[in-house]
Parts: structure tokens; C-alpha cells; sequence
């Protein structure tokens, strides 16, 4: 089947964006449903997006969303639990309320983000909010694809910017599960992985893990965006209990640079030993990184 609209839930993030982007430059029509116009309309223009003030967890309102469209992209996640958003309502409960308005509006098919290492057993419960959604899109018996990135890296991003932004205040960091691993990929990456499943029939039915090429320890990553930005802070690992204390105090500060969910998710290393699909050769974050990071006003 040919796919010539997509509505796109979390089309306004950081990978909804990109994505966004990409499907417009492929002449597919993309309805993007949003909790804030304002928002929207700011990172969305100039791209030819339908843009729209949505409830997306009311059953009504996603039903409207999902007329008249052929697809369905799911990227609504959260990494935090904050202001009455959880984990249950954001990942599972909104992947229920997907499929039933997609079965409900004949929308045939689903494309749904999930995160790398997410499982039942998993040891946050991020990453086990996320397992449950994907067990409710496998069940569903619609064609859906699943994705599982590693932690994404782009000019926007909230990861390597936020460790080059610290590096400028802090030249000595104390750091939580300093060798965790990591294998960064780049959100054209991702966003080309969804594209191409959109038009792949054979991505029915597939999970993929989605990893840049080379394994990084988050001690060497926080070191990198700190050099890019010309900054050698001092990284100092913290033991694990420290980490889990110091991750107690953080989760109570506004902005959360850190919590103990999070701390519990990089227990285990984000990596994936396979290839990564739609024969696309993901990018090294050596090549472009630094030339956002070397702004020093880049950042989501
Ligand atoms: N970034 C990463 O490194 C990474 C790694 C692995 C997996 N993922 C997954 O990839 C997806 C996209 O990530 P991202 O970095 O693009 O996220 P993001 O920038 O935070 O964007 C998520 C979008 O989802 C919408 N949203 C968030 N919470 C919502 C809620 N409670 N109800 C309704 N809409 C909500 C927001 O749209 P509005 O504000 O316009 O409503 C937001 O723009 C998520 O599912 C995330 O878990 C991300």
C-alpha cells in the first residue's frame, strides 16, 4: 500500500521533527496533533505540517486525528515522571488508546517508538512501561513496526548538549554509572528508519534496534561534548550508591538532570550488537557532533 498521509503523535519532539521533516520532503501528507500550537507552529514552520490542538488520550479526539490518514507514527514518550504524566498513562495506556482509535478508523498501519532494552524484566520502570506498550502493539494483530534507539544524538538533543553545557560549570564533574555503554545514533538515522518502514511492507510485524556505530562508556561521551566545546573537566565516577542518593536529591529539582528511574535503566548497557536495518550505514557521532556542539548556545 502506498502511503500518502501519516499522522504523527509527538511530531513536535526531537525526533518528531526530523521525521516530520522527511515525510514532507517525500510529498506525504503529515498531520501533527499537539498539546501547545505555539509550541508547534515554533518548530514546525515552515514545513507544510497539519498542525493541531489535540488531546491525544481522549479516545474521541485521537479517533478525529486518525481519519482520513493511511498511517499512524507513534513517538510519544517520556523520560521522567512529572506533573501527573507517568510512565503507565504516557507509553502504555496511549498505546492502547492508539490502537483502538487505528482499529476503530481502519488506519492500517502503525509505526511505534519504543527504546532499546525495554523488557518486562527490565530494571526501570521506563524501560518497562515501554515493554508493555510494545507487547500491546505486537498483540494488536495491526501491521505495526517497532523501534528501539539507543540514546539519540542531534543538534537539538538533550544529551551530549547538556554534558557540554555542565562542562562549562563544573571543572570537576562527579558522574553516575560512568562506564555505562552507550551507542549514540543520529536522529536522521532514526527518522530515515521510519520512513523507509513506512514504505516497506516487509517491516511488518519487526522490532528493530536502532544503534549508531561504535559503543561508547558515558565517562568518554560526557568527555567529548565537554572537548567540543573546549572544556577538560575533571570526571569524577561516583560509586553507585552515591549516584543513587545524588539521582534521590535531583528528581525533586524542576529541572531533572537526573532520577533514580534513570539511574535504574543505565544498570544495564545500552547497546545492540546488530546491523542497522533498511541497509542505511548510521553515522559516527565524531562526524557530526561537533559541529553543533562547538556553538555554545546548541541544545534542546
Ligand atoms: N531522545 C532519545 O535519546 C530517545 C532514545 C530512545 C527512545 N526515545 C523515544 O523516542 C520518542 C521521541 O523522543 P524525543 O526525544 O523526540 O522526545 P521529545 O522531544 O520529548 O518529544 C516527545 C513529544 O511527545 C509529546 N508528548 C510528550 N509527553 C506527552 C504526553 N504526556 N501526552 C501527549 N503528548 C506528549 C510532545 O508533544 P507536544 O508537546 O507537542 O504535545 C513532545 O513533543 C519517545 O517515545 C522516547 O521515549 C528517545
Amino acid at each position: 500500500m502506498v502511503i500518502r498521509s501519516v499522522c504523527v503523535l509527538g511530531g513536535t519532539g526531537f525526533v518528531g521533527r526530523h521525521l516530520a521533516c522527511l515525510l514532507c520532503a517525500q510529498g506525504i501528507k503529515v498531520r501533527v496533533p499537539t498539546r501547545s500550537a505555539d509550541k508547534a507552529k515554533q518548530v514546525l514552520t515552515p514545513l507544510p505540517v497539519e498542525m493541531l490542538s489535540a488531546d491525544v488520550h481522549d479516545a474521541a479526539q485521537l479517533a478525529r486525528l486518525f481519519t482520513e490518514v493511511d498511517a499512524v507514527i507513534n513517538l510519544v514518550g517520556i523520560l521522567h515522571e512529572q506533573g501527573g504524566q507517568t510512565f503507565r498513562q504516557t507509553h502504555v495506556e496511549l498505546a492502547e488508546k492508539v490502537i483502538e482509535a487505528a482499529r476503530v478508523t481502519g488506519v492500517n498501519r502503525l509505526l511505534h517508538m519504543s527504546a532499546l532494552n525495554a523488557s518486562p524484566d527490565g530494571p526501570s520502570n521506563y524501560l518497562r512501561s515501554k515493554a508493555e506498550a510494545e507487547m500491546l502493539v505486537q498483540a494488536s494483530g495491526l501491521p505495526a513496526t517497532i523501534f528501539r534507539p539507543s540514546v539519540i544524538f542531534g543538534a537539538e538533543d538533550n544529551f551530549l548538549n547538556m554534558f557540554a553545557r555542565l562542562a562549562k560549570w563544573a571543572p570537576v564533574l562527579p558522574l553516575a554509572c560512568a562506564d555505562a555503554k552507550f551507542q549514540p545514533v543520529w536522529v536522521e538515522d532514526v527518522a530515515q528508519a521510519f520512513v523507509h518502514g513506512l514504505n516497506d511492507a516487509s517491516s511488518i510485524g519487526q522490532r528493530y534496534d536502532l544503534c549508531g556505530p561504535q559503543v561508547y562508556r558515558l565517562r568518554e561521551l560526557v568527555a567529548f561534548a565537554a572537548a567540543c566545546r573546549g572544556h577538560h573537566p575533571l570526571i569524577v565516577p561516583l560509586p553507585n550508591a552515591i549516584a543513587y542518593a545524588q539521582a534521590g536529591v535531583m528528581e525533586r529539582l524542576p529541572v531533572k538532570l537526573m532520577t533514580r528511574d534513570n539511574f535504574n535503566s543505565m544498570q544495564q548497557d545500552n547497546v545492540c550488537g546488530c546491523a542497522f536495518p533498511f541497509g542505511i550505514e548510521p553515522a559516527r557521532m565524531e562526524d557530526i557532533a561537533p559541529k553543533y556542539l562547538s556553538h555554545p548556545e546548541s541544545g534542546g
